[in-house]
């Protein structure tokens, strides 16, 4: 399966995505594209060094539709079936979603439906839970709301902080995103309403 992968930042999901493809452990796959919408991510470099081809597409003014076309342009022209966003920081338009049906993931460090959208391991701690962790879902137009195809639970600590909580989270987030795509590029999986149901 041809995948394309999107960031905005450090990369760390796209790392663990690639060498697993890279190691055989996520099967017949191909990482054919990471692209960045920010210049200064630092994923870019690491992608590099793992010999993927990346791409930079800023905003430059225009509006989230005219951006996303270049996106899904992009992406087609390398046969992409499968998007994984990882740690892509902006809402994708009606259009790109439509352009790969059930075919857009997304890592949310958090077990949803809580906590939503920004800061999801401060907003854990703030509530107080005891058990956050993550989710691998397939992207809807609604923010971290559609069909869920995996989860992790992470304890949360009296004594967690923001960034103690959200590194414990990312050692899980990239055994789980690896664990989801896994069963993913098998395709035998169909989408029942909410449920992903694997066979
Ligand atoms: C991760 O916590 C992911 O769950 C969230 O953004 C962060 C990205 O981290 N969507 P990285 O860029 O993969 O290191």
């Amino acid at each position: 399966m041809k995948i394309g992968i999107l960031i905005s930042g450090r990369g760390s999901n796209m790392v663990a995505i690639v060498e697993a493809i890279q190691s055989g452990s996520i099967p017949d796959s191909e990482v054919v594209a990471v692209i960045s919408d920010k210049t200064s991510a630092e994923g870019l470099i690491r992608a590099k060094e793992r010999r993927i081809e990346t791409l930079v597409i800023t905003r430059k003014g225009r509006t989230r539709e005219e951006h996303d076309a270049e996106f899904v342009i992009e992406l087609k022209k390398r046969d992409v079936e499968l998007v994984c966003l990882a740690g892509y920081m902006r809402l994708l338009s009606s259009d790109f979603i439509r352009a790969f049906p059930n075919r857009i993931t997304n890592i949310h460090p958090s077990l949803l439906p809580s906590f939503k959208g920004l800061d999801a391991q401060r907003q854990a701690i703030e509530y107080g839970v005891k058990v956050s962790g993550c989710t691998v879902h397939f992207v809807d137009e609604d923010l971290d709301h559609g069909a869920i195809v995996a989860q992790k639970t992470v304890e949360v600590f009296d004594n967690d902080t923001t960034e103690t909580l959200s590194a414990r989270i990312l050692e899980h987030e990239h055994a789980l995103y690896i664990e989801a795509l896994t069963r993913i590029v098998k395709r035998n999986f169909e989408i029942v309403g909410r449920k992903v149901i694997f066979r």
